[in-house]
């Protein structure tokens, strides 16, 4: 049985979670705080790697208390602490990493670097007692991985987008249609009341055999709509079509790695995943097609920490700690 603190700091969510656990069984998230920094940066329609870093300073080591004091522990009691190293923006990284490593020199505990997409990956498995073999989709802000998992740490990358991730895509777009950031939940809003095939947008590299994606043309079709239109559209519309093009690609492009792996359960994760389009159009063809589909709870699809302190667990209980001079990597890849 193992106790860890860990910290998410990648990006503009300041989160601390405690997590207990140990092999074989269930883990418990004991807490699981998260400051989310979006109104601070709405007003420049994106994140400021500035104001991120220095609102993450500001607000972990409240975070921290507030989630000892929720998982009734003390600090003594913690067994290892555990930071996101990578990938993200390396002044946001380098907040967490280094508090969490300080408290594990304090403590003269064992400290983790965990990788960002692997919390994601695991993200729909941390109520489970194992991470069975799949197939993987994560959909972020950041990127949009298919993996082939065998298990936890062992992941072959099958593709990925060669320009913009599919929740950068949504912001993207929603930008262009003047909605507020992030995109991604103001538009699946606007879709629900608009016609999903009033406009034929493109559906980029669905039928290649290889199983990378690209969405960046998709976001000109939408900018080229709107410039011909001169204003003159639904932005419901024009939210409902981008929508289930990309929902089409996401789930073409998924069951296509399904069937090349022979994998016979898919796990989708991230952000974007919280789409409910895109959940039931995903559990639709997983139903029809034989596939078991998991999916991570609401909380812990967007960034959190709780999927930072499992990923953190296993390897953990795996007996394996990241050494203190161990580096932030802005770039960390997941797998080759
Ligand atoms: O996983 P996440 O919190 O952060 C990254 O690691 O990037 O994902 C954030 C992304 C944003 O692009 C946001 O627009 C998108 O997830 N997102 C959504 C929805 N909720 C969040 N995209 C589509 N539909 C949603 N309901
Ligand atoms: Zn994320």
């Amino acid at each position: 049985m193992a106790v860890l603190l860990a910290i998410e700091s990648s990006c503009d969510e300041t989160a601390v979670a405690i997590v207990r656990g140990e092999a074989g069984r269930r883990t418990a998230v004991l807490a699981s705080e998260i400051s989310s920094q979006i109104e601070l940066h709405r007003e420049y329609g994106g994140v400021v790697p500035e104001l991120a870093s220095r609102n993450h300073s500001l607000r972990l080591r409240g975070l921290v208390e507030e989630a000892l004091s929720d998982a009734g522990v003390t600090m003594a009691e913690i067994d290892a602490f555990a930071a996101t190293s990578g990938p993200g923006l390396a002044s946001s990284l380098l907040i967490g990493s280094t508090a969490a490593k300080g408290m594990a020199c304090a403590l003269g505990r064992p400290f983790l670097g965990i990788n960002h997409l692997e919390g994601h990956l695991l993200s729909p498995f941390l109520d489970q007692t194992s991470v069975p073999p799949h197939l993987a989709l994560i959909v972020s802000g950041g990127h949009t991985l298919l993996l082939d998992v065998e298990g936890p740490g062992r992941y072959r990358k099958l593709g990925g987008t060669r320009d913009d991730a599919a929740g950068e895509a949504y912001d993207k777009v929603g930008k262009l249609l003047g909605l507020p950031y992030p995109g991604g939940p103001e538009i699946e809003k606007a879709a629900a009341s608009g016609n999903p095939a009033a406009y034929d947008f493109p559906r980029s590299m669905l039928h290649d055999p290889h199983l990378d994606f690209s969405f960046s043309g998709l976001k000109t079709a939408v900018l080229y709509t709107l410039q011909r239109e001169q204003g003159n559209v639904s932005v419901a519309d024009l939210a409902a079509s981008f929508q289930q093009a990309v929902i089409e690609i996401l789930v073409g492009k998924t069951l296509q790695a399904a069937w090349q792996t022979g994998r016979r359960m898919i796990a989708i994760s991230g952000g974007v995943s919280l789409n409910q389009a895109l959940r039931a159009a995903m559990r639709e063809a997983c139903d029809k097609n034989g596939f078991e589909l998991v999916t991570a709870t609401p909380d812990f699809c967007t960034d959190n920490a709780a999927m930072i302190g499992f990923a953190a667990l296993l390897r953990h209980l795996a007996g394996e700690s990241t050494p203190l001079g161990g580096d932030i990597h802005p770039n960390l890849p997941l797998a080759g």
